[in-house]
């Protein structure tokens, strides 16, 4: 709990914040004295969201929202700025993944079906504050990308090409906006412990992740308020991917090793990233 209170008066909108990552950064904020807008598709999973956060006694919204639907997330960005009269953070969180090698007949689909949300439901609420940021002369994007997003796993890559697409549109609004007093923040989770894998078919998951310790949802969002609070433009957590990072950018033949190694429980032990996976 904070001592005193840093997001006071401060509009928060959290998108997937149903679950996973959305809900635990949806009550960060909360706790930190934001009011915070609820966006996500299932009314019923924002509202049990809403009820953990009255007692906080900060103003919580619950808005059912598509982010792959321009007119919804302008109509929820609309209302949100009706009702408050602001915005000064945007969670750009919603999505969802999908499993399976590029010669599976679904790929294409998924990347699409992934690019439409993951990828343009970021790209329309971006579009949608930044014309109130700009009036307001400040506020915060963050753009949930993943580890992925910057190296891809074999068995991910429908999931890694959008994540890499989020990469580099937040790595360009970030640049165009210098100077603006608004403020892109690209966050870089590893695995991490949410619903997220649950629809996902086991057998076809990259094999990375079978020793692999997920992150808890609660440690990403820490993180993310931090990086708001810091104006950090990068997050990448844990501490041991940006190793493999380094690495991959002088050599892929270096990069794809250690991308095999970590099938591997030993070496997952070595590096101390060694879990039961998701
Ligand atoms: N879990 C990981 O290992 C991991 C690692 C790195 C990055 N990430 C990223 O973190 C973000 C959150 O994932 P998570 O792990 O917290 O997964 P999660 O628990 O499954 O949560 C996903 C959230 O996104 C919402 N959502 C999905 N499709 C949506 C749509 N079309 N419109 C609006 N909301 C939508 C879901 O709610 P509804 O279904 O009700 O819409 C839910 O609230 C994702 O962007 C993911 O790419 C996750």
């Amino acid at each position: 709990m904070y001592k005193h209170k840093p997001f006071t008066d401060k509009i928060v909108i959290v998108t997937g914040a149903s679950s996973g990552i959305g809900r635990a950064t949806a009550l960060k904020f909360a706790k930190g004295g934001a009011s915070v807008v609820l966006a996500a598709r299932s009314h019923d999973k924002l509202k049990r969201v809403a009820d953990e956060i009255a007692p906080f006694g900060t103003p919580v919204h619950v808005v059912s929202t598509d982010v792959a639907s321009r007119e919804q997330v302008d109509a929820m960005v609309q209302g949100v700025e009706k009702e408050f009269g602001r915005i000064d953070i945007l969670i750009n969180n919603a999505g969802g993944g999908a499993v399976g090698t590029v010669e599976d007949s679904q790929f294409a689909d998924q990347a699409r079906k992934l690019l439409e949300v993951d990828f343009f439901g970021k790209v329309y609420c971006s579009q949608a504050v930044l014309p109130i940021m700009r009036r307001q002369g400040q506020g915060v994007i963050v753009n949930l990308s993943s580890v992925v997003g910057r190296k891809a796993f074999p068995r991910f890559g429908a999931y890694s090409t959008a994540m890499h697409a989020v990469s580099a549109f937040s790595d360009t609004l970030r640049q165009e906006l210098h100077g603006s007093g608004i403020q892109v923040t690209t966050v870089y989770p590893a695995l991490t412990q949410t619903s997220f894998f649950s629809g996902l078919p086991k057998d076809r998951m990259p094999v990375q992740f079978t020793h692999m310790r997920p992150l808890a949802p609660e440690t990403v969002a820490r993180a993310i308020v931090r990086a708001v609070r810091k104006r950090s433009p990068r997050l990448i957590l844990p501490w041991q991917p940006p190793l493999m990072l380094l690495g991959d950018t002088v050599s892929a033949r270096f990069g794809d090793w250690f991308v095999r190694m970590m099938d591997k429980g030993w070496f997952m032990r070595l590096i101390g990233m060694y879990g039961r996976g998701p």
